[in-house]
């Protein structure tokens, strides 16, 4: 299909508000599909609506609304006519999905449940879904492949486990409906122009939030959790993925949806594992400034190292990771410095 046949094609983003649907939606509307954003602003704010607007050039359908809310869901789906939906929407706090195990229930499989309801009785039949590389638990081998079995560790996680086994069920009960299941690696970065980016509230539950707010001064130091692994310096080692790369990968599995019968599961990463104290370096380098740091124990439930074979993006998706993680810094620095306290 060439760009002109995607101009009607009209996609419902729940939570694009939110760091990685914002992304997803200015790659959307540059190729001209028609967004509409549905969020119920919980851990997102209206104005990044306007801004990704400002940035394209191009209009938005905006929703506050809360997957929960059937009624309301009815309501976007009898007004929209949309052909396909990208989910985002979901609680992702691993450490408060522990302590409060029945909100990620109920938002993430519950509101997944309900998406997915209202669009089979409004006739949209493509959904993709963002999963996480959480649902692999512990690494049995590396790098992970899709084959690598699951072993979800904390309810965050399950949920991500149950609403990608809800999708395959129904998808073997209404054979016209097709998903796409994304498991994401660590997304970092930010849009180049600095004008959105991730915008945690309160104290970053992540390496790269929490090193940003160091370095413009919000915070004194990093804790580094754990210098006693068997990695390179001893520090975790994740993989990384600039955001950009990420929203081209959505772009890229929402054309599949349209151009291809079936559905996928997908790893979406770089491939490459950096540590804790690489990335530290990187930032540095990328802002110029220093990150005081120490070392503190372990984080329980961390794993040692983590990083994706994501060649089957590549077959499936002709998908593949262009940004280092120097540009990862260099971007999510320019969004941190130009807005130090956030976007709300
Ligand atoms: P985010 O919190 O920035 O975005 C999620 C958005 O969904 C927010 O704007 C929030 O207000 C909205 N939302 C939450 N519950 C909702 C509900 N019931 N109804 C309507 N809106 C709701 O998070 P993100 O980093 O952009 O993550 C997007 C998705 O990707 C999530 O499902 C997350 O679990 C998954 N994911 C994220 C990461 C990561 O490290 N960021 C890694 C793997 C997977
Ligand atoms: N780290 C620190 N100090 C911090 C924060 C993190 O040393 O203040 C370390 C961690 O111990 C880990 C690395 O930095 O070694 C990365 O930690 P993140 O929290 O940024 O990322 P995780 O890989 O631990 O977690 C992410 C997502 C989870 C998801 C998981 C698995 O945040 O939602 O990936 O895919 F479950």
């Amino acid at each position: 299909m060439g760009v002109e046949n995607y101009m009607s094609k009209k996609i419902l983003v729940t939570g694009g508000a939110g760091y990685i649907g914002s992304h997803t939606v200015l790659e959307l509307l540059a190729h001209g599909y028609a967004v509409t954003i549905i969020d119920n602003l919980s851990n997102s704010s209206e104005k990044v609506v306007g801004v990704l607007e400002e940035i394209s050039g191009r209009p938005i359908t905006f929703v506050r609304g809360d997957l929960l809310d059937t009624a309301h869901l009815e309501n976007v789906f009898r007004d929209g006519d949309f052909d396909a939906v990208i989910h985002f929407a979901g609680l992702k706090a691993v450490g408060e999905s522990v302590a409060k195990p029945l909100n990620y229930y109920r938002n993430n499989v519950q509101g997944s449940a309900n998406l997915i309801e209202a669009a089979l009785r409004h006739n949209v039949y493509r959904l993709l879904f963002s999963s996480s590389a959480t649902v692999y638990g512990h690494p049995k081998y590396l790098p992970i492949d899709e084959k690598h079995p699951i072993a979800t560790t904390n309810p965050y996680g399950e949920t991500k486990r149950v609403v990608e086994n809800m999708l395959q069920a129904v998808a073997i009960a209404e054979p016209k409906f097709q998903y796409g299941a994304l498991r994401y690696f660590n997304p970092i970065g930010a849009h180049h122009s600095g004008l959105i980016g991730e915008d945690p509230k309160g104290i970053p539950n992540n390496l790269v939030p929490y090193i940003a707010q160091v370095a413009v001064g919000q915070r004194a130091e990093l804790s580094i959790w754990g210098n006693d692994y068997e990695t390179v310096d001893g520090t975790g080692v994740r993989d990384y993925i600039h955001v950009a790369d990420l929203s081209k990968a959505h772009l890229k599995g929402v054309k599949r949806l349209f151009d291809a019968d079936g559905s996928f599961t997908v790893n979406l990463g770089t491939g490459n594992g950096y540590s804790v104290l690489e990335v530290v370096r990187a930032f540095e380098e990328a802002s110029g400034k220093t990150v005081p740091f120490q070392f503190s124990g372990r984080r329980p439930g961390d794993v040692e190292t983590c990083y994706a074979d994501p060649s089957l993006a590549e077959t499936l998706l002709g998908w593949r990771a262009e940004y280092g993680l120097d540009r990862m810094c260099q971007d999510h620095w320019r969004w941190q410095e130009l807005n130090p306290s956030g976007c709300a």
